[in-house]
């Protein structure tokens, strides 16, 4: 008896992250290989819901693992999260012939992911996301990238404050997590780092530079992440305190885009194929990561329940050696 070839689909959702594409790439080459068929998924669970959809081949992929954005779209779908758009979903993947799907993108991603399995249609998660902000895995794909870049922009920022004598408040994503804060702050010498994970003490903050101003500073970097807010804010209270010009710098969406780096394209490949070694067994409701240079995989329920800890001594490294 013939056996139908089996049907995966992929698809981007939430935030895009650089790496995305090299992600999609991963998975159709990956599945073509092994003899299934690939369909795109477009803007996310909107695809699913609205029949969105386009066959793939080697050569849709061409020429995309270097770049940014997701050729697929992305898209944040309001009617997945209702179950009546999740039986739309899994009615469509059902005409499509789709026997499982590799989801690209964050928590919230991966809740839609354990419902439609749930359903039925064995989903596979991949962590894309800049903020670095999934415990499951030590990286996500984009992170890496974004981290560059803030530090790339930061660098430049720091050439004129040097310049001028200034401070120089620069806030970099992420809502919820101060990883990109963490780590590019560290890359770029910044005076002070503030993170949604500890406590702001803008005193301490004020008392660190003009410590730092009196041992002959003057360059002061404070990186924000994006869940502290008020930049504008602690810049003018930074002012008023030390008497140093201090300006507010906002990186925005400029994290979210651009070429991906060489970390972010091998990760993507890699959790890519997992993924497609995953679907080919049958196997959904899934997430893979990476955790000590291994490619692991766990059920999406447990994964979300987990809780990643703060690099509590890398942050206190950091204010230690930035006077
Ligand atoms: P991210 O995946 O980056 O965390 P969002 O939280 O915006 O981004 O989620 C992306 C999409 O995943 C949502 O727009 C929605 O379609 C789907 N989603 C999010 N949360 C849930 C949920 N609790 N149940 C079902 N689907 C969800
Ligand atoms: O989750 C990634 C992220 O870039 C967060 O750091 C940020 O808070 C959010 O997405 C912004 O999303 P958007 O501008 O697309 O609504």
């Amino acid at each position: 008896m013939e056996t139908k070839q089996k049907t995966i689909g992929v698809l981007t959702s939430g935030g895009d992250a650089p790496g995305m594409n090299a992600a999609v790439r991963g998975v159709v080459r990956a599945a073509i290989k092994k003899g299934m068929r690939v369909i795109g998924i477009k803007r996310g669970y909107n695809g699913l819901i609205n029949g969105d959809m386009i066959e793939m081949n080697m050569r849709s992929v061409s020429d995309i693992i270097h770049r940014g954005g997701t050729i697929l779209y992305t898209a944040r779908c309001l009617e997945f999260k209702e179950p009546e758009g999740v039986l739309k979903a899994k009615n469509n993947c059902i005409d499509a012939g789709i026997d499982g799907i590799v989801a690209i993108g964050g928590d919230g991603s991966f809740r839609g992911a354990a419902d439609l399995s749930k359903e039925g249609i064995p989903c596979v998660g991949l962590p894309g996301t800049i903020d670095n902000d999934i415990a499951s895995t030590d990286y996500t794909i984009g992170y890496d990238t974004a981290m560059n870049t803030a530090m790339e922009m930061v660098d430049k920022i720091r050439d004129t404050v040097q310049s001028h004598d200034r401070c120089n408040v620069v806030e970099v994503m992420g809502r919820h997590a101060g990883y990109i804060a963490l780590n590019a702050g560290i890359a770029c010498g910044a005076t002070c780092i503030l993170v949604p994970e500890i406590e702001v003490d803008l005193d301490k903050v004020i008392e660190k530079i003009t410590i730092a101003r009196k041992l002959g500073k003057q360059n002061f970097i404070i990186l924000v992440a994006e869940g502290i807010g008020k930049s504008e804010e602690i810049a003018k209270k930074i002012e008023q305190a030390t008497g140093i010009e201090s300006r507010t710098t906002i990186l925005g969406h400029v994290q979210r885009g651009g070429n991906p780096t060489v970390r972010d394209r091998v990760l993507a490949s890699q959790l890519a194929y997992r993924a497609v070694e995953l679907l080919e067994q049958g196997v959904g409701n899934r997430v893979i990561g990476i955790q000590k240079d291994e490619v692991v995989d766990f059920d999406i329920q447990e994964a979300l329940s987990m809780k990643k800890p703060f690099p509590q001594e890398l942050y206190d490294m950091a204010n230690e050696i930035s006077f």
